[in-house]
């Protein structure tokens, strides 16, 4: 049974066939692709757009959703394996997963890292709990990765650009300092799919501290091997901005001092100065800008790039819907 736990276990064709049936749902918004079907939706941290847009998508297809947050209004879940539970969780993850199949059709989960140990957060072990007892498909709604992100984001850059064909657009991933270390998912996510649709793409970060967790970046080369383009990192935000086609910005904490963050801040504080404004879009070939969403306006990028026509983050918001509706019906025909 497949899953969506991550674009890079999908094909090409599977995910351009994702992107075209999201399209004809954004022309016409309902259909009944799960009719009858149930749908739950475990978010152990907060969203405004991803439950949204799931609550809605499954209703546009007929399905219902139901929305459940362990440890408020579900209860709190044990992941690992021969824990004598006598802490917080009430139940494990064994029997969470199993009972929920019984009742949908399709499990979202939503579970950020703990922001403790890198080593523990890279295994994705919520996300992988639920794949491994589900008997239906488990969507990724962010965890490490942010699968459904990238594809809105690539269905928002066809859109843009008038054509399913990126190939050969300058496409820059910059790093932008936010306040708190920030979880590297949606970086992680553009990174992916970007390589994966073969465009010429460069990682703006300050320093080595700053890059992705290897397996992205391996990711990364693996995609330009086998779709052409090209990936390179940069520390130089002159360079990286000249002439480029996609900007496209995110925060996240250097995974060199994960767990120790106020070790961390003081560097990351250095580096204000690589907000997205103006004079930097300035240098892009009439560039188009976007974020994934929430972004704290004059933090990671100005009210002028925000508010201007070539900032496609709204649009790709919208594209969350579509995406995702393609993405369960996909899923929902493997099991009809
Ligand atoms: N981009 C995104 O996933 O938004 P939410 O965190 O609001 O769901």
């Amino acid at each position: 049974m497949k899953h969506f736990l991550n674009t890079q276990d999908w094909s090409r064709a599977e995910i351009d066939a994702v992107l075209r049936e999201a399209a004809d749902y954004k022309r016409h918004r309902f259909g009944d692709a799960l009719k009858g079907k149930g749908v739950a939706l475990v978010f152990f941290n907060s969203s405004l757009r991803t439950r949204t847009s799931f609550e809605l998508g499954a209703f546009q297809l007929g399905a219902h959703a139901v929305v459940l947050q362990p440890g408020k209004d579900a209860w709190p879940v044990e992941f690992d394996l021969g824990t004598v539970m006598d802490g917080d969780a009430e139940e494990h993850i064994a029997e969470v997963a199993k009972v929920l199949s019984r009742y949908v059709d399709l499990i979202g989960v939503r579970a950020f890292p703990k922001f403790i140990d890198w080593s523990i957060d890279r295994q994705d072990r919520v996300l992988n709990g639920f794949a491994r007892y589900s008997t239906v498909p488990v969507i990724n709604m962010e965890t490490i990765t942010h699968p459904c992100q990238e594809l809105a984001h690539a269905l928002a850059l066809r859109e843009h650009f008038g054509t399913e064909d990126l190939r050969g657009r300058k496409y820059v991933l910059t790093w932008t300092w936010h306040p708190k270390a920030l979880n590297t998912a949606v970086a992680n996510s553009a990174l992916t799919i970007a390589t994966r649709m073969g465009m010429d793409v460069t990682l703006l970060c300050p320093t080595e501290d700053y890059l992705l967790d290897e397996r992205y970046m391996d990711w990364a080369e693996r995609n330009v091997a086998e779709n052409g383009g090209s990936f390179n990192v940069s520390h130089d935000i002159a360079s990286a901005y000249r002439d480029t086609d996609v900007v496209y910005a995110k925060s996240w904490g250097a995974l060199p001092y994960f767990g120790r963050w106020e070790k961390e801040k003081p560097i990351r504080d250095q580096f204000r100065h690589f907000i997205v404004d103006e004079e930097k879009m300035a240098m892009t070939r009439n560039g188009v800008f976007s974020h994934c969403l929430p972004l704290r306006r004059n933090v990671k990028a100005t009210d002028a790039v925000m508010d201007s026509p070539n900032c496609i983050a709204i649009e790709e918001a919208e594209n969350r819907l579509h995406v995702q509706k393609a993405v369960m019906a996909t899923l929902a025909r493997q099991t009809d």
